[in-house]
């Protein structure tokens, strides 16, 4: 590899670092999802109360059990309304499961973007997940600490949000692509047999190269998994 990066030439090796399709890397903290003093860009919403980016979705010491890994947020009750049709021939959960519930924590509008089990700094633990009440803004004036009102806000009616928490089987309906091609593509499934369908398939809370976190740029995404 070092004779290789030696005899390339310097235009070769600036766009192998440039290239985001060889080196992906993800950046939480220059997406929307950075909530901490450190959001860099203007009219996002942001708290000056702390610089912990990650700690608004994973503390290094949490309870148990959290619906994604070292979960740091209160999960939300619903009950939700999900996704329902004639057409549909796969099995979808009665609720949404653990890794979209991670997401509703913010994006249904009823947990704050503060009740964390672990709050930052020495002490701060609270396993009910209190507010820590910290203010927001979007760089200018207030906001309020829980998701607003508009797109991003999907509140707990799913039936207009695509299917989550449905079992991904292409045995069910032909017209998906193999379960193997889909796990071995961009796109992530969850849950043991990694055949499930949530929030995080389609969007990366990490990464927002692409517009809205997705995994995969929208002209190609849904015949990933669709064969349409
Ligand atoms: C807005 C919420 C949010 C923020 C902020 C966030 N994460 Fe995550 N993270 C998630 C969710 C949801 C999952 C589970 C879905 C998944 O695995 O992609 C996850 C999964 C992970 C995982 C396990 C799966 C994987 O992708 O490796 C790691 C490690 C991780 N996050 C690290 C971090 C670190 C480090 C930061 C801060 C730099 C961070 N996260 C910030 C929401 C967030
Ligand atoms: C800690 C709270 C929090 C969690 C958890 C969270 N988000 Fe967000 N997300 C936000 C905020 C805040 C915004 C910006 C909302 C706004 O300005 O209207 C946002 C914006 C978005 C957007 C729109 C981005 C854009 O450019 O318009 C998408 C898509 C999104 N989130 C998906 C997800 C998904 C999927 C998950 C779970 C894997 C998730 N979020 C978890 C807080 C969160
Ligand atoms: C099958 C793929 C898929 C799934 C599953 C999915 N989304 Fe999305 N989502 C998208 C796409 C594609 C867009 C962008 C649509 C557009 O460009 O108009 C989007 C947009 C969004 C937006 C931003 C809307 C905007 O215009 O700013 C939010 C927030 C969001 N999704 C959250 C979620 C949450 C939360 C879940 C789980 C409850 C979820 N998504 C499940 C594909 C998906
Ligand atoms: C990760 C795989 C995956 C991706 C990516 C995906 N879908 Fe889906 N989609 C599914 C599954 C699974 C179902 C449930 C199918 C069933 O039960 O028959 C579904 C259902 C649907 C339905 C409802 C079908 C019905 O019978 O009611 C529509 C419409 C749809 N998807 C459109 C899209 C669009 C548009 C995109 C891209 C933005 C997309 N999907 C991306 C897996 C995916």
């Amino acid at each position: 590899m070092k004779t290789l990066l030696r005899t390339l030439p310097l235009a070769v090796l600036l766009w192998l670092v440039q290239s985001a399709s060889v080196f992906a890397v993800d950046d939480v903290a220059a997406t929307k999802h950075n909530l901490a003093s450190t959001q860099p860009t203007a009219g996002n919403i942001r708290t000056a109360d702390t610089a912990f980016v990650c700690g608004f979705c994973h503390s290094p010491h949490t309870e148990a059990g959290g619906p994604a890994p070292l979960w740091n947020r209160t999960s939300p009750t619903g009950p939700y309304t999900m996704y329902t049709s004639a057409t549909m021939d796969m099995t979808a959960a009665a609720s949404p499961a653990s890794i979209s519930l991670a997401c509703l924590s913010c994006h249904d509008g009823t947990v704050a973007f503060d009740q964390l089990i672990n709050g930052a700094g020495s002490g701060g633990y609270n396993a009910g997940g209190a507010s820590q009440g910290w203010a927001f803004t979007d760089g200018t004036s207030a906001v309020a600490n829980t998701m607003p009102a508009g797109v991003t806000n999907l509140g707990t009616n799913l039936t207009g949000d695509h299917p989550i928490s449905v079992t991904y089987d292409p045995t069910a309906d032909t017209a998906f692509v193999a379960l193997a091609t889909v796990q071995a593509s961009s796109v992530q499934l969850y849950g043991g047999s990694e055949d499930q369908v949530e929030c995080a398939s389609c969007h990366n809370p990490h990464e927002a190269t692409n517009p809205t976190f997705l995994r995969v740029a929208i002209d190609t995404l849904c015949t990933t998994c669709h064969i349409k």
